[in-house]
C-alpha cells in the first residue's frame, strides 16, 4: 500500500552505468506497476498546481518519459496536452531548439500551432538533472507565445542545480 511519498521513493531503483558508463540511472518505471503510486504522484502534482490558483491552458510533456505523466495531469486540470518531441517525429510545421543534456546533445520540436499567444503552460517531465532539457522546452513554449508558469518533475536531482537554468519555479515531487 502507498501511505506516503517514502513508499513511492522505495519503488524506484538505481541502475549503474546506464545509458553509458559512469551514469547511475534512476529507473522510475516500477512506479507504473503500482496504480496507487501513480495516483499518489498525480495527486501531489495536481494539488500543487491547484494551490497556485492559476488556470493552466496547456500541459507540455517532454519526450519520452514526460508522456507518462503529462496527459494524466492535463486531464485532471482540464487542460490541453502538447508533446515536445525529439527531432523528426512531428508532422507539419514545427519549431525546434538544440540542447545539451547530462549526457550528449539533442533537438526538441513542437508543432507551430500547438500553443496560442499568452496561454498559461506548465512543462512536465519525469526528472530534472542539469535542467537543459526543461530549459529547451521553455524556449519552444516562449517562441510560440506561451508563458511557462512552472516546471514540474517527479524527481529533481538536486546536485545539478537545474532550477537555475529555467525561468519559472520548479516543483518536484521527490528530490535526490
Ligand atoms: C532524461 C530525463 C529528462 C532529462 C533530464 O531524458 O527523462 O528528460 O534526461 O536531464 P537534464 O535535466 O540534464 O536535461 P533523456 O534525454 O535521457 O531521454 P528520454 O526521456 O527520451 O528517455
Ligand atoms: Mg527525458
Amino acid at each position: 500500500d502507498i501511505k506516503d511519498i517514502q513508499d513511492v521513493r522505495n519503488l524506484m531503483r538505481t541502475v549503474p552505468d546506464f545509458p553509458i558508463k559512469g551514469i547511475p540511472f534512476l529507473d522510475i518505471l516500477p512506479i507504473f506497476q503500482n496504480p496507487k503510486a501513480v495516483d499518489f504522484i498525480i495527486n501531489c502534482i495536481v494539488d500543487h498546481i491547484n494551490s497556485t490558483k492559476e488556470k493552466i491552458d496547456v500541459v507540455v510533456g517532454l519526450e519520452a518519459r514526460g508522456f507518462l505523466f503529462g496527459p494524466i495531469v492535463a486531464l485532471r486540470l482540464n487542460a490541453a496536452f502538447v508533446p515536445a518531441r525529439k527531432k523528426g517525429k512531428l508532422p507539419g510545421n514545427t519549431i525546434n531548439v538544440e540542447y545539451q543534456k547530462e549526457y550528449g546533445v539533442d533537438i526538441f520540436e513542437m508543432q507551430e500551432d500547438a500553443i496560442k499567444q499568452d496561454q498559461n503552460v506548465i512543462v512536465i517531465d519525469d526528472l530534472m538533472a542539469t535542467g537543459g532539457t526543461a530549459e529547451a522546452a521553455g524556449k519552444l513554449v516562449k517562441k510560440l507565445g506561451g508563458k511557462v508558469l512552472e516546471y514540474v518533475f517527479l524527481v529533481e536531482l538536486a546536485v545539478f542545480d537545474g532550477y537555475k537554468k529555467v525561468d519559472a519555479p520548479v516543483y518536484s515531487v521527490l528530490k535526490y
